[in-house]
């Protein structure tokens, strides 16, 4: 399965991707992370690895890719036929330099932005698109993929590459406003969706449930002093997050049961 986590920024994407990550890794599930985030730089830290080498610098780096990009825009076929891969890739394809790993668990990151004035995401998202979709899995096998805040990978079509998607809220109004939004966009996907409420006391998520499809929400975390100080310290979120694996549990039980 390829599950996508989405949500707004600061929701808990990244804490909820590595959660999840560590639980499958747990169970004995060969997990890959991909990092579809061009501004995220703590997720390796969460998953206890190094940074590993950017896809997309493998692939020849973003001005390459802008190149055929634009010579596929200019050309008769258009972008449509476009394609970065000529066959399908297991994860052992994948260039052993662009995986951290820890355990089970391992980490391929699409692209950073590194220089101001680079330009745009595009090239990131097409490259993340591709990928996905390009990408077939064994039974054993699973992706979870940690995205951008808000709703442009819905834009990039990463989606397309996904089998479920996971929608991180935490107690804003701007969060329910995005879960209604992707909420919409998934259905016209026909992709399943979920939500998991995040920093979540009894109070706020009687208010939050006021506003969202009692069906669609299959989890709730606390607001918990170890995720917290795990994400200031920039620390191995699994080592400090046992307390929370039965509710990550929950979740599992709640995709895998609709
Ligand atoms: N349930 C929680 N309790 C306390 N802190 C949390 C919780 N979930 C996430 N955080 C903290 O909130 C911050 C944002 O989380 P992060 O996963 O990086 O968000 P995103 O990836 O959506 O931008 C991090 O510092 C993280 O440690
Ligand atoms: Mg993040």
């Amino acid at each position: 399965m390829k599950m996508l986590v989405c949500g707004k920024g600061g929701s808990g994407k990244s804490t909820l991707t590595a959660l999840l990550a560590q639980h499958y890794g747990q169970k004995g599930k060969t997990v890959m992370v991909v990092d579809t985030d061009e501004s995220n730089l703590g997720l390796h830290r969460f998953l206890g690895v190094n940074h590993p080498t950017d896809l997309m610098d493998q692939m020849g780096g973003k001005l390459e890719l802008m190149g055929k990009m634009k010579s596929a825009m200019n050309s008769s076929e258009g972008m449509m036929n476009l394609k970065l891969f000529d066959q399908e890739w297991r994860l052992q394809d994948i260039p052993p330099a662009c995986i951290a790993e820890n355990g089970n668990v391992k980490l391929l990151s699409i692209g950073k932005i590194h220089h101001a004035g680079e330009g745009c995401a595009c090239p990131m998202g097409f490259v993340a698109k591709q990928f996905l979709k390009n990408l077939k899995l064994s039974d054993n096998e699973m992706v979870i993929i940690d995205t951008e805040a808000g709703l442009e990978h819905f834009g990039r079509g990463i989606e397309e590459g996904a089998d479920a998607v996971l929608m991180v809220l935490d107690p804003s109004y701007e969060s329910i406003l995005l879960a209604k939004k992707a909420a919409d966009m998934t259905a016209s996907l026909n992709l399943p969706m979920y939500f998991v409420l995040n920093k979540i006391t009894p109070e706020i998520s009687n208010q939050m449930r006021k506003n969202l499809p009692a069906d669609k929400i299959i989890g709730e975390i606390p607001m918990n002093q170890n995720l917290l100080s795990a994400g200031l310290t920039g620390k191995d979120i699994a080592s400090s997050a046992q307390s929370i694996m039965p509710i990550i549990q929950t979740i599992i039980s709640g995709i895998n049961s609709s």
